[in-house]
């Protein structure tokens, strides 16, 4: 008989539960799109348990997944002693994820399904790495892009060689560093195999106040560029196109338009010739979130670790955050990544969530 493993969530708001209800009927997303939707919609999990600080949105959370209330939780340690999941998603802001994170791997929690950024910083991101690698615990983070299948098919058309060698990726609108830019470090990481950056230049365009000493005080506009041990440039830049990718090889390029809404392709043969409008196939349009998920029911099924994701991949997307904030303090000097001496930290002292939308679109 399959095994069906039992999954729980740390943070019912809009991620963990209800963004379905913000994000239906965007083009760039398949629902199901939160934590919770995902197992609900996953025959190899089962929803067993939750846990909010905020007694209404895990009441809100019970309700709408059928979670009893004997197993919603206000306190995430007790459902780590009581349920004993398999599979625990972590859908809290990144100030309180490292706690959470440890003690879900010191309970024996087998898989985890994070949020990104992984954590508030590169101090935090290496006590995670280690303890996820001493307990053999499988883990993807949600920047969603790397199980979409419109940019999957983008790293399958730059491997077949259809663009040439790649050189530069160009994003064009980052957003915040922590919680958006973190989406784009990762999928420019995949679209080059996940090849280890080497250096980065930042800076924080109108954000430069929120250096507080070793504090980021708040969310900062991020800039800038990395380079790859395999040569690739990535460029951010803060224009008003929306989301808008573009992977650059010796004769070809691919645009990403609107966060994966649709794509287009440029090439020329390699013997030569003019850049012309070339075919782009076709790709399916499911959810992100479910193909994630499966991901990691993969891996408990092998017995293994190895995911599309990983400790290492979230760990780089820590080290691009802050190779651009310890650029931006070193007066925009290029900097060797990883930033292993950095001692920023994120904190926002005056935080409050937001209350998830928790009725459909009618
Ligand atoms: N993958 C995506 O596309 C995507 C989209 C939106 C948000 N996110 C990410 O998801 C994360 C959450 O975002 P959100 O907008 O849902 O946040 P939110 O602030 O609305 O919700 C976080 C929830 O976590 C709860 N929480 C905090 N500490 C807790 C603890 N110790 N125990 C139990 N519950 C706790 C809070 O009470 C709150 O309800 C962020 O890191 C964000 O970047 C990802």
């Amino acid at each position: 008989m399959v095994a069906t493993y039992r999954a729980a969530l740390v943070g019912c708001s809009r991620m963990g539960a209800f963004i379905d209800n913000e994000v239906a009927g965007n083009a760039s997303v398949a629902l199901p799109y939160s934590h919770a939707a995902g197992y609900e919609a996953c025959p190899r999990t089962d929803l067993v348990a939750g846990s909010d600080m905020r007694g209404e949105v895990l009441d809100r959370f019970g309700e709408r997944y059928g979670v009893d209330v004997s197993h919603r939780y206000l306190d995430y340690r007790d459902l780590l002693a009581n349920e004993r999941p398999d599979i625990l998603s972590i859908a809290t802001q990144p100030e309180q994820r490292a706690q959470i994170i440890l003690d879900a791997v010191a309970a024996g929690v087998r898989a985890l399904y994070v949020e990104k950024p992984l954590c508030a910083s590169i101090d935090e991101a290496y006590r995670i790495r280690d303890a996820i690698r001493a307990a053999g615990v499988a883990l993807n983070m949600g920047t969603n892009r790397r199980w979409q299948p419109g940019f999957r098919t983008v790293r399958t058309i730059i491997a077949s060689g259809a663009i040439g060698p790649l050189r530069s990726i160009v994003v064009y609108a980052t957003g915040t560093l922590f919680n958006t830019t973190s989406h784009w470090f990762d999928i420019t990481q995949y679209l080059c195999s996940d090849a280890s950056p080497t250096w980065a230049q930042g800076w924080l365009p109108g954000s430069e106040h929120l250096v507080d000493g070793d504090v980021v005080t708040d969310e900062p506009n991020g800039s800038g560029a990395y380079g790859t041990s395999t040569g690739v440039t990535v460029h951010f830049l803060r224009t008003p196109r929306p989301n808008d990718i573009e992977v650059i090889g010796d004769y070809g390029a691919i645009t990403a338009w609107g966060a994966g809404t649709s794509f287009t392709m440029r090439a020329r043969p390699a013997e030569g010739g003019n850049w012309a409008d070339a075919p782009y196939p076709d790709f399916p349009k499911t959810s992100s979130t479910l193909h994630l998920i499966e991901d990691l029911v993969e891996a408990l099924d092998r017995g293994d670790t190895t995911t599309a994701g990983g400790i290492d991949v979230a760990v780089t997307n820590m080290e691009l955050i802050f190779g651009f904030i310890e650029s931006f303090r070193a007066g925009g000097r290029r900097l060797d990544l990883p930033p292993t001496s950095s001692t920023a930290r994120f904190h926002r002292s005056g935080f409050q969530a937001r209350t998830p939308r928790f009725a459909a679109p009618a």
